[in-house]
């Protein structure tokens, strides 16, 4: 995550002080996509109500672009010798998915409150 605030700080104000918990469901949410890779719609519905309560957190969509490709550079760096075209390629397919399913949730949810 320092990656990420490294390439955009005004991303930190949003998050709390104390980033133990952040990290924490991140990692969560990250593992249960990584599992449940070969079957994605298992996860969909999580996936859509997490991207609604983003918006409370003020997460607009260009902030998924910034956050992807952080994580995309923190896992090349993390992963060293292990980072190569094809785990690139699943990573990007994972995180895309997810996001897009989650800004799509947030506009209908702000269509529909509007
Ligand atoms: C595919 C992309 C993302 C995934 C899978 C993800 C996942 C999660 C999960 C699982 C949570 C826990 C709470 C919840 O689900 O409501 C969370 C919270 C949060 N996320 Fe994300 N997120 C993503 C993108 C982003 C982006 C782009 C931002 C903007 C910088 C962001 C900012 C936050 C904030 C501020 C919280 C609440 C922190 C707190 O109060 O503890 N997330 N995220």
């Amino acid at each position: 995550m320092a990656t990420s605030f490294e390439m955009a700080p005004a991303l930190r104000a949003i998050f709390p002080q104390d980033m133990t918990q952040q990290k924490k469901k991140l990692m969560a949410m990250l593992g249960t996509a990584v599992n449940g890779l070969n079957n994605l719609e298992a996860i969909i519905p999580a996936v859509q109500a997490s991207g609604v309560r983003h918006v409370d957190y003020k997460v607009t969509p260009s902030m998924y672009d910034t956050v992807g490709a952080a994580l995309l550079k923190t896992l090349e760096q993390g992963l060293g010798n292990a980072w190569n075209d094809e785990v690139k390629e699943a990573w990007t397919v994972t995180y895309t998915i997810l996001a897009k399913v989650m800004t799509d949730a947030a506009a209908e949810h702000i269509k529909n409150t509007q």
